[in-house]
């Protein structure tokens, strides 16, 4: 090979594999034939994607993925397609819809969204037990339903106190609870309420205390969780779950849309996604199924709520569940009000937990955070906040993806969420 200058280089003959590796993004083989069309990979081919064939083929070591991008850069409108052209799969979908966007969806799956509303006729109760995947849990283990209620409701308490629990308040919360599944098969807010302003002799003397030292060490923790059982929240999380919701259709929506605005979204979202959790595990076959979150974001920005989605991710591969989770900016990931390495902790967590990372364009003032945290190359670093709508960075376990979603002519009406901003 000659240069400009004239001078002559040795020509360089590497294999394919090695040449990947060296130029990302240019020569990249594609992740194989199996799997749903995304779209056209911008550098030639289409791109078709499945989190289960790539776990079976140990291209990434789990299915879960996160999509990052700013407003109106297609995100949700990625995931109404992805899902339902894994329908033609039989894949089911259960989602976690805060703007009451994806009926759209539910009509052309012929079912309803569940809509919650303050003092509507549907409850959910997020204590629901999780069934386990195999037979009977390890008593105290991560997949034991008790301990997961337990590990729910401290996060629900901690957000709604906008700090950590003490430990005395730890531990009436889960006397509280085990009273509570004492009085009942299924415990459920109220009576958990009830159980830590009514302590039972037993669970004071289980900890060498008395009745009323252990009320005045849970009393803050009731008065908060109150709010979701008589407050302006009430209604919806706070009893046992509407006998009769039909489940069983292929996708499950539920609409929070209600609750937009509302100060605890997040909150609101952990108690709608739990449920969900604990209705996959039990209402399967949830082999190769979806659990989406949409605007995932209200989740985050809650230290508490925060934690227990990234516990909570760990064990739905146990169910055969992929978990996708919506987000806005990677700083998302880090705003969630802990210290510093608590909040790089999380991050670090909930990423390896998700070997499909989809980055829509970033503001450059996340470019910085982005490269460190995704470790983008310097050619990845620079297209970021270049991206125009519907095209996404695609990081998939260690290759890497620019992927223009396509949307066809008869997914159009799924996805048009500009029709509200007047566009024609
Ligand atoms: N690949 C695409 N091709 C063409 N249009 C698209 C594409 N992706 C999205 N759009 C259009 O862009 C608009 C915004 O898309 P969408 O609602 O999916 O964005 P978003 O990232 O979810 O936004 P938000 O952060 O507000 O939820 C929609 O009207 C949709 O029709
Ligand atoms: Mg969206």
């Amino acid at each position: 090979m000659r240069t400009q200058a004239g001078f002559r280089v040795p020509a360089h003959a590497v294999t394919t594999r090695n040449l990947g590796a060296a130029y990302p993004l240019v020569a990249e083989a594609g992740l194989g034939h199996r799997g749903v069309l995304i779209g056209h990979d911008l550098l030639g081919g289409s791109f078709v994607y499945d989190p289960f064939e790539l776990y079976r083929d140990g291209v990434v070591s789990n299915p879960n993925m996160i999509v990052f991008g700013q407003i109106g850069r297609g995100k949700s409108s990625l995931l109404k397609t992805y899902l339902w052209r894994q329908a033609v799969f039989g894949r089911r979908a259960w989602v976690v819809d805060p703007k009451g966007e994806y009926a759209g969806l539910a009509d052309l799956w012929g079912v309803r969204p569940v809509a919650l509303r303050p003092g509507g006729s549907i409850r959910l109760n997020p204590l629901d037990p999780v069934q386990t995947a195999a037979g009977k849990p390890d008593p105290g283990g991560p997949d034991d339903p008790a301990r997961r209620q337990s590990e729910l409701l401290a996060s629900l308490a901690s957000a709604c106190l906008g700090r950590s629990l003490a430990p005395r308040e730890r531990a009436a919360l889960d006397l509280a609870l085990a009273s509570a599944r004492r009085s009942s098969a299924v415990p459920t807010l109220p009576r958990v309420v009830e159980a830590l302003l009514e302590p039972a002799d037993e669970s004071a003397t289980s900890i060498r205390t008395d009745r009323t030292t252990l009320l005045e060490d849970g009393r803050d923790v009731a008065l908060e969780l109150r709010r979701l059982v008589h407050g302006d929240l009430r209604g919806m999380f706070d009893g046992e779950t509407t006998a009769g919701l039909d489940l069983s259709g292929p996708l499950v929506v539920l609409d929070l849309s209600a609750l937009y605005t509302s100060a605890a979204l997040g909150v609101l979202m952990a108690c709608a996604t739990a449920w969900l959790q604990a209705a996959v595990s039990r209402d399967g076959p949830a082999d190769q199924a979806f659990l989406v979150v949409d605007e995932a974001w209200a989740i985050l920005a809650n230290l508490g709520v925060a934690r227990w989605l990234q516990a909570s991710w760990k064990l739905s591969r146990a169910h055969g569940v992929a978990n996708v989770a919506v987000l806005h900016r990677l700083s998302d990931l880090t705003s969630v009000g802990a210290t510093g390495s608590e909040q790089v902790g999380l991050a670090e967590g909930l990423l390896s937990d998700s070997e499909t990372l989809v980055i829509y364009a970033q503001p450059p003032g996340e470019v910085a955070r982005a490269t460190e945290l995704l470790s983008l190359s310097p050619t990845e670093a620079e297209l970021v906040p270049q991206l125009r709508r519907g095209i996404a960075l695609w990081k998939v376990g260690r290759r890497s993806f620019l992927v223009r979603h396509v949307v066809g002519s008869s997914e159009r009406a799924l996805v048009d969420t500009d029709a509200a901003m007047g566009r024609p």
